[in-house]
């Protein structure tokens, strides 16, 4: 009784054995195909005939591969209706329609045409499609009826499996009864047409397993079905069609992917012989997990946790009592009801199998910001994300009541953004603040009437709770909070040559420390700049909306008279160099580390210059400017920097040179150009540091090279980058990783801005999917700074062309 079903839903694999003479054959009207005959692909790949499976005498017209020893089924015509005996054949009359009957001229099982032909043909393609179709007409692609569009239990290449909108047609796998029955059993898998589209396996009428909404590379829920040297997936949703399809690119294999039922156990071969078996390539459902919304509503499936079913973070169970006795089918409710009066904010949640779109929106020109906001307009919407992840996220997708189905998934799963009630800040009345205010700004006396000050609350407690979740969104009313002059001065013992850690290309930075005990750093800004003190405000207040984990965090600002000062979250850890290019202390960040620190920095790039509103430059990405948390997770600081003291934001050319000598991209030190891939250049500059431990600037010249990257090209060009390598790091494990950091940082770095990849690129061939290209010749600065741009004498050049500086600038 305690039958355990397994769904096999498999790519597998075999290799070809050659190929039988080839044997072009088709029907035509008037002729007909009979037991015990059989028509073969004029490829040779595939056969038609008659076949009993398993133990069955039955007769069942069907596909098999020709090549392949042990008879595989690829697809059956008369599922339903065996014939008894072998007096079968199968006939195409005038109007194109196939008939198959028996020895009784009865018809078990037909076509229909879509027009009328002139002179039809039934002919096997070399795809092993089945197809119906006109020779009189000129186009040979245009079938009258095929076989791809009624799939039994298997997916060939090139077979679409899912929806016509225009015909109504949705082709689904369905699994066979029994090894000894092709009719259709219980097991069935297509695409649901939610808003958001769906693979969903069902068993009978109920869901069994969602593989999820595709997500522009693979199913949110079948991270190992995506693209990779052997196979492409692809998913095409429009007004015409909405289907999953995948293809073959190495055309010495063979596969199928084929849905099948089975009471016994997991096997891992369909059948074996001396050099030629069927391998599993994937299979789903993949554990328990997959169990179609094990955990209920707002319930978290992880595997590797016991019980494995948890609430999602700010939900509770709806029945603590079954609940607990692991009958989590009640699902969870939020800890306190979302009231829709007031206003919401969200968690993020990072590698999710999305939930079930039953009920979901999808607006594929929305980006996320304004997918939040059209998320919060309606109060039954639960939770948003991007509907497509490719490019580092585009599109949006809404879902409303319920999130069924959610699972983790390692290596490969999503972000979702899940509302949830703020009370905390919402609760904050006007009365309430004056509380606040007021008796601060007696005590400091300093204020000014220029600066408002007016410091929100900042309970350590709650800090702690945002470092989980950097991408908690604030409550829309959140102002930037500013801290009066008086404030910043005490936390820093009047900016105190001690209290000093270290000068940014924008000014000093200090360590803080406020009357609450919360450490902060303190940025003033030395250069007096055009911009007003309301503009400048509204510039931080935006600067402060940019949440990421790889961003450090604004925390406020002052603006007294013509002081501009920057509030940010204090880094225990300091910054990126204080450990690369130390000898004590560069040992203690492993690969694994560089790497997480690599990848992290990339993708606080990425949203910089692509997934946040403003699109930043940050124009001076360098190793002092990548801080490190206590779990030594990067944070870009100084971003918006150049956009906020009043750089030049719309032109692609500023008169005014900011950044760092030995990370400025060549067109940008030299003509002041500067776009995203200026940024990019400098990260591959970052990257390369990181990879080796070296500076870039001051490199060691003995090599006979002026810099690092000339050094990193000569190793490529030789064929033995891994020598670039830090010596300090035991990098053989992971060498092709360590090999494709160093090609992704040649290929950000060369000379011309339109070779170099885009972030969102760059994050892609950092996970090792997207292709890489061979670099060219990276920008040697270098070699073509002017001469008469700057006077080589004193220890630290000093640039002056024009408005031309160029604050960091040491000897060769
Ligand atoms: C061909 O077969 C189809 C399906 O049975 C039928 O509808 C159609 O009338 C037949 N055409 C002719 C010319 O008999
Ligand atoms: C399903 O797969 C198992 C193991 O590969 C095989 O033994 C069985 O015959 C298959 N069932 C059907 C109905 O094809
Ligand atoms: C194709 O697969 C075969 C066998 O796995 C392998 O030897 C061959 O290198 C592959 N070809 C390509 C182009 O990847
Ligand atoms: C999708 O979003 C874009 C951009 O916000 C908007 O112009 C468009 O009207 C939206 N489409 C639908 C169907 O809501
Ligand atoms: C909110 O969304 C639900 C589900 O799409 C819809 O039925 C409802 O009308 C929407 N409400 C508003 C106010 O737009
Ligand atoms: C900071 O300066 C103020 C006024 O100039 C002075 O009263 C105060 O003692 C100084 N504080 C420190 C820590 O130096
Ligand atoms: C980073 O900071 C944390 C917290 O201050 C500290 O415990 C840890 O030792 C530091 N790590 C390194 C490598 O210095
Ligand atoms: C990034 O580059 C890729 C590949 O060249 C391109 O397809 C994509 O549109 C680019 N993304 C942006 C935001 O420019
Ligand atoms: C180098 O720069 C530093 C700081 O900008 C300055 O104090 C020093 O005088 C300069 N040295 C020379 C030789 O110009």
């Amino acid at each position: 009784m305690n039958s355990f079903w397994f769904a096999y839903y498999c790519v597998c694999l075999a290799c070809s054995m050659l190929k039988t003479s080839a044997l072009t054959e088709s029907i035509a009207a008037s002729q007909s195909l009979r037991d015990g005959e059989t028509m073969v692909s004029n490829g040779g790949s595939f056969e038609l005939g008659f076949f009993s499976p398993g133990n069955s005498k039955n007769r069942y017209l069907g596909i098999w591969y020709k090549n392949i020893p042990v008879r595989t089924i690829v697809w059956v015509a008369n599922r339903k209706n065996p014939i008894k005996d072998m007096s079968g054949s199968l006939m195409i009359n005038s109007t194109g329609s196939l008939l198959l009957s028996d020895g009784t001229n009865t018809v078990v099982w037909s076509t229909y045409s879509t027009r009328i032909p002139q002179s039809p043909v039934a002919q096997l393609l070399d795809s092993g499609n089945l197809v119906v179709r006109d020779i009189k007409d000129g186009d040979a692609d245009s079938y009258l009826w095929q076989s791809f569009d009624y799939p039994s239990d298997t997916l060939l290449p090139g077979m679409k499996l899912g929806w016509n909108l225009r015909t109504h047609l949705n082709r689904r796998l369905s699994s066979w009864k029994s090894s000894d029955d092709p009719s259709p059993g219980e097991l069935s898998n297509g695409i649901e047409l939610d808003a958001y589209p769906q693979g969903v396996m069902r068993k009978g009428s109920r869901k069994y397993f969602r593989g999820g909404p595709w997500n522009g590379l693979r199913f949110s829920g079948a991270p190992e079905l995506k693209s990779n040297p052997l196979f492409d997936f692809k998913f095409v949703s429009n007004q015409d069609e909405v289907y999953y399809q995948y293809r073959l690119l190495n055309t010495s294999v063979i596969t199928r992917l084929v849905l099948n039922e089975t009471t016994s156990t997991r096997q891992r071969y369909v059948w074996a012989e001396p050099d030629m078996s069927w391998k599993l390539y994937a299979s789903v459902p993949r554990d328990y997990c997959d169990t179609y919304g094990l955990c209920g509503a707002n319930g978290i499936c992880i595997i590797s946790d016991s019980p494995v079913c948890k609430c999602l973070e700010g939900f509770k169970p709806n029945f603590p009592q079954s609940w607990d006795a692991m009958d989590w089918s009640r699902g969870c409710i939020h800890n306190e009801p979302l009231d829709c009066r007031r206003k919401h904010g969200f968690i993020k949640f990072s590698g999710l199998k999305l939930p079930d779109t039953t009920y979901s929106w999808v607006n594929e020109s929305m980006n996320l910001w304004e997918c939040r906001e059209e998320c919060l307009k309606n109060c039954s919407c639960t939770a948003y994300t991007n509907s497509d992840i490719r490019g580092g996220g585009n599109g949006c997708a809404l879902w409303f009541g319920d999130l069924v189905d959610i699972k983790q998934v390692s290596g490969g799963g999503q972000d979702l953004y899940i509302r949830m009630p703020t009370p905390h800040r919402e609760n904050r009345s006007p009365v309430q603040i004056a509380m606040i205010v007021v008796p601060i700004a007696s005590v400091c006396g300093l204020l000014l009437g220029v600066c408002y000050c007016f410091r929100q609350k900042l309970k350590p407690k709650g800090e702690n709770e945002e470092d989980d979740h950097p991408d908690v969104f604030q409550g829309e009313d959140l102002d930037l909070p500013l801290f009066d002059l008086g404030t910043v001065a005490r936390a820093t013992e009047n900016f105190s040559m001690n209290k000093k850690l270290g000068e940014g290309g924008f000014g000093p930075v200090y360590k803080g420390l406020l009357v609450d005990g919360q450490n902060i750093a303190v940025k003033r800004l030395s250069m007096s700049s055009g911009q007003g003190v309301n503009e400048f405000k509204n510039e931080v207040k935006l600067i402060a909306k940019l949440q990421h984990r790889n961003l450090v965090k604004l925390l406020g600002c002052c603006i007294e008279g013509d002081q501009k000062i920057v509030i940010y979250e204090y880094m225990p850890n300091g910054s990126l160099d204080s450990f690369l290019f130390d000898q004590t202390r560069g040992p203690s960040l492993d690969w694994s580390k560089r790497f997480n620190i690599i990848c992290g920095i990339g993708r606080g790039l990425l949203y910089l210059h692509q997934d946040s509103r403003l699109r930043i430059i940050h124009r001076d990405l360098k190793a002092s400017n990548v801080l490190l948390d206590d779990e030594l997770n990067p944070k870009i600081s100084d971003f918006g920097m150049a956009r906020t003291f009043g750089g030049d934001q719309v032109a692609e050319n500023t008169r005014r040179i900011v950044g760092t000598y030995g990370y400025m991209a060549p067109e940008y030190a030299l003509y002041g150009l500067f776009s995203v891939k200026s940024d990019v250049f400098s990260f591959g500059i970052l990257l390369l540091e990181i990879v080796s431990g070296k500076k870039n600037r001051g490199f060691d010249p003995s090599q006979n090279h002026h810099n690092l990257i000339g050094y990193a090209w000569q190793l490529w060009t030789e064929g033995r980058p891994l020598e670039l390598v830090d010596s300090s790091l035991d990098y053989r494990l992971i060498q092709p990783e360590v090999k494709r950091c160093i090609h992704v940082g040649l290929l950000c770095v060369q000379q011309n801005p339109e070779d170099r990849p885009n972030m969102s690129t760059v994050v892609l061939m950092l996970n090792g999917e997207s292709y890489l290209p061979q670099p060219k010749q990276p920008g040697l600065l270098i070699d073509v700074v002017p001469s008469e741009t700057c006077s080589s004498s004193s220890k630290n050049e000093s640039c002056s062309v024009t408005d031309f500086t160029i604050t960091t600038l040491e000897a060769r």
